[in-house]
Parts: C-alpha cells; sequence; structure tokens
C-alpha cells in the first residue's frame, strides 16, 4: 500500500499524483517553500496528507531558522505557518499540524533548548503527526467495516484514500478494513471532476491492492443509486465543523442528497484531526476556488470556448442531516452530532448540552427518507435520521 509522503533524513519527497496513474515520479521537497508550492499545486492532496506535508514543512522552516537568534528563529517559524495556512483554506489539517508543529517549538525554547533541538523537536512532532494518522486511519477501517455488509457495493467520490493521508485512507480505510475483515466489497468511484481524484487516484490505489472497483462519471450516481446497484456510501472530509456540517471534495453533497433520496446510508469517515470545534457549522467553512483552467481543460486540452466565464468551488458543503454516520477512530459516532463529534475529542458535559439544543433544532428541519427505488440490502434501511444514540465504539451494533 502506497504512502504518498515519505520523511527522507532531512528532506521530504512527495509522490507527485498530478502525474499519476501514468507515472509515479516523486518531488524532493527541502525548505518549507516547496512545500508550500506542491500544497497549492495539488502535488500533495487530501486533508490528512497535507496536514502531514505541512507540518514537515514547518519543521523544514525550523531547521533552516535554527541558526539564528531566538528571535528570528521564531520568525522564521511563524512565517512558514501562515505561508503553509494560506496555501490551501478548506481541510482544517493543514492548519491544525502546522500549529502543532510549531506549538512544539515553542515547548522546547521554553524548556531551554537551543534552536537546533527545537528543530529536531519539530521534525519529530511532524513524524508524529504522520504516525498517528496512519494508526487513526488502520483504526478507521476497523470500525467503519462494521457498517459495511458482505457484497457490499460502496460508492465513493474523490480519493479519501493512502493517497490523501499518511497511508491507508480514511474512506478506503473502511474499505480497506472491511476487506481485511473477509467481506467482498465493489467500489463504484466517482470520477470526480474537474480534478479526477476518483478516474485517476481512487480508480488507481484500488486496482494496486487488488479490491474491485468500478469507474463512473458523476452524474450517473443517482442513476446506479435509482437501479439497486449501490448499498451505501462513504466519503472523506476537510473539515466538520461543530454541528457535523462537513466540507469534502465538490460533488459530495450532491451524493448525500441522492443517498437521502434513495434511503442509502451516507457514511463520512475521517479523523478526530478534521473535527474542527472553532467552526460552529457549515457555512463557517471556507471554500476554496480554484483556476478556471480545471474546468475549461481535461488533461492539458482545451474542451470549453475562450473567454467563457468559470465557477470552480473545490469543495462542498453537506449538512449534518445528511449524514448517516461518522466513523473516526474513535468509533462510530450518531446523531446528535455536537454531542457525540464533542465526545470523540474527549469534550463531555456542557458541550453534551449545547449538542443536544443544536441537534433539537437540526430534527426539526430533517426531511424524512424517501423510500428506496432499491430493492435490496438492509443496509438501505440504516438511514440514522432519528434521534439515534450517540454509539462510540463498543456500544456499537450494526444491524444488516
Ligand atoms: O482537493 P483535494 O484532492 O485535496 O480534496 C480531497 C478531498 O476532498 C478528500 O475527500 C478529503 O480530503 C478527505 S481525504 C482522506
Amino acid at each position: 500500500m502506497i504512502e504518498p509522503v515519505r520523511f527522507a533524513g532531512d528532506s521530504l519527497e512527495l509522490l507527485d499524483q498530478r502525474l499519476l496513474p501514468a507515472e509515479e515520479t516523486w518531488i524532493t521537497c527541502s525548505d518549507a517553500a516547496s512545500v508550500v508550492e506542491a500544497i497549492k499545486t495539488m502535488v500533495v492532496r487530501g486533508a490528512p496528507a497535507i496536514g502531514v506535508a505541512a507540518g514537515a514543512g514547518v519543521a523544514l522552516a525550523a531547521r533552516a531558522g535554527s541558526g539564528g537568534g531566538p528571535d528570528a528563529f521564531r520568525a522564521a517559524v511563524a512565517e512558514a505557518v501562515d505561508a503553509l495556512v494560506a496555501a490551501r483554506p478548506t481541510a482544517v489539517n493543514l492548519a491544525w499540524a502546522a500549529r502543532r508543529v510549531a506549538a512544539a517549538v515553542d515547548t522546547a525554547l521554553e524548556n531551554g533548548a537551543l534552536p537546533g533541538d527545537a528543530a529536531a523537536a519539530a521534525w519529530a512532532e511532524a513524524l508524529e503527526i504522520r504516525d498517528e494518522d496512519l494508526a487513526a486511519n488502520k483504526d478507521i477501517g476497523r470500525h467503519g467495516s462494521m457498517l459495511v455488509p458482505d457484497g457490499a457495493r460502496v460508492l465513493t467520490h474523490c480519493n479519501a484514500g493512502a493517497l490523501a493521508t499518511a497511508g491507508y485512507g480514511t474512506a478506503l480505510g473502511v474499505i480497506r478494513g472491511a476487506v481485511e475483515d473477509g467481506k467482498k466489497v465493489t467500489v463504484i468511484a466517482d470520477e470526480t471532476r474537474p480534478f479526477l481524484q476518483g478516474a485517476r487516484l481512487t480508480a488507481w490505489e484500488l486496482q494496486q491492492d487488488g479490491i474491485p472497483v468500478v469507474l463512473i462519471t458523476d452524474s450517473m450516481a443517482g442513476a446506479l443509486m435509482a437501479r439497486g446497484e449501490i448499498d451505501l456510501v462513504v466519503v472523506g472530509a476537510d473539515r466538520i465543523a461543530a454541528n457535523g456540517d462537513v466540507a469534502n471534495k465538490i460533488g459530495t453533497y450532491s451524493v448525500a442528497v441522492l443517498a437521502r433520496r434513495h434511503g442509502i446510508p451516507f457514511y463520512v469517515a475521517a479523523p478526530t484531526s478534521t473535527l474542527d470545534r472553532d467552526t460552529p457549522d457549515g457555512r463557517a467553512i471556507p471554500i476554496e476556488e480554484r483556476d478556471a483552467s480545471e474546468v475549461t481543460t481535461i488533461g492539458g486540452v482545451r474542451i470549453a470556448p475562450e473567454g467563457i466565464t468559470v465557477r470552480n468551488p473545490a469543495f462542498d458543503v453537506t449538512p449534518a442531516e445528511l449524514v448517516t454516520a461518522f466513523v473516526t477512530e474513535k468509533g462510530i459516532h450518531r446523531p446528535p452530532y455536537a454531542r457525540t463529534l464533542a465526545r470523540a475529542l474527549g469534550i463531555v458535559e456542557d458541550e453534551a448540552q449545547a449538542g443536544d439544543a443544536v441537534a433539537a433544532e437540526g430534527a426539526a428541519s430533517t426531511p424524512a427518507p424517501v423510500a428506496s427505488a432499491s430493492s435490496s440490502t438492509s443496509a438501505n434501511v440504516d438511514d440514522g435520521s432519528e434521534g439515534a444514540e450517540d454509539a462510540d465504539i463498543g456500544d456499537e451494533q450494526e444491524m444488516f
């Protein structure tokens, strides 16, 4: 299984995901500026993976700045954090990881370390973030497997796989967990216009692992659901607001609406580093707008007229009410999300009460699921829309 971010001595190596599946080329980043550029240009992409890269970017800045005095050293680290955080605004993992490595520098300095030792602590912290992400994804897979019936046909959008993380993946981690549990699973991969993460990356990654995958265009998902050919949906996330609203790759919202229309469970798999308590709901999530050329060209070939006006929001927000359950490394989390996601972060009591209030509001506006047009699996009846228990792992009893 591929790990797209490698720590190599005193530099960072990134698998250039722009070139997949045609070629496997690795890019070496020796300073923070080259990490910023790699994140902006999508050499490395996927919320947890850009978090790991950003952490390493701060550590590289710390190393480069460690020859100066303490003030210059701190300034170099702060400047790198600002540049990395600005590189892509939506995925919260990026800012979380960059600030965590900067905090490791501060702690080292406060404990009397010289800049060189503080820089070494930064590199160790970045490695720790990488290791934690890999471990979290394997736990997500172990928990998420419970949601996947044997023989399931699972739709996913974008690439929330090994390529988008330190390894193993979140949504594809759930798939890998189910496969490791001996289940037969077929993945239906949305191509994911405009950047084609599904066609280029998910299809390639699953093929590498010998997991059956069927590629469709985004516009085919609804038809397959209506024909009873999708049993459940699992996607990743770039940021999950405190109330459970989810920012993920553009097109995710459409899939969630379709899943609700057909009574198909819609699961979101993400590490707790993607949970953002400081963002109350989806309206406060910054949505990155990317260059028009991603829409007007495919593989460098122009497909739209010159001068055309283009919109290219890279992410959308799926309201919490459309999410059947979240899977994190801590377990499976059901509504009311303000409470159960807070619990996943170890926050209880007063936050829990706030969560109940938000959930009560949300329940009033939650539409009843429409009966499934599909025949088949009993997974279709698990829409999770009605005040389900907080089923952190251990309590979880999934019935198919
Ligand atoms: O623009 P990208 O390719 O970085 O977007 C990635 C996604 O939206 C993923 O679904 C998300 O980051 C989850 S990755 C585990």
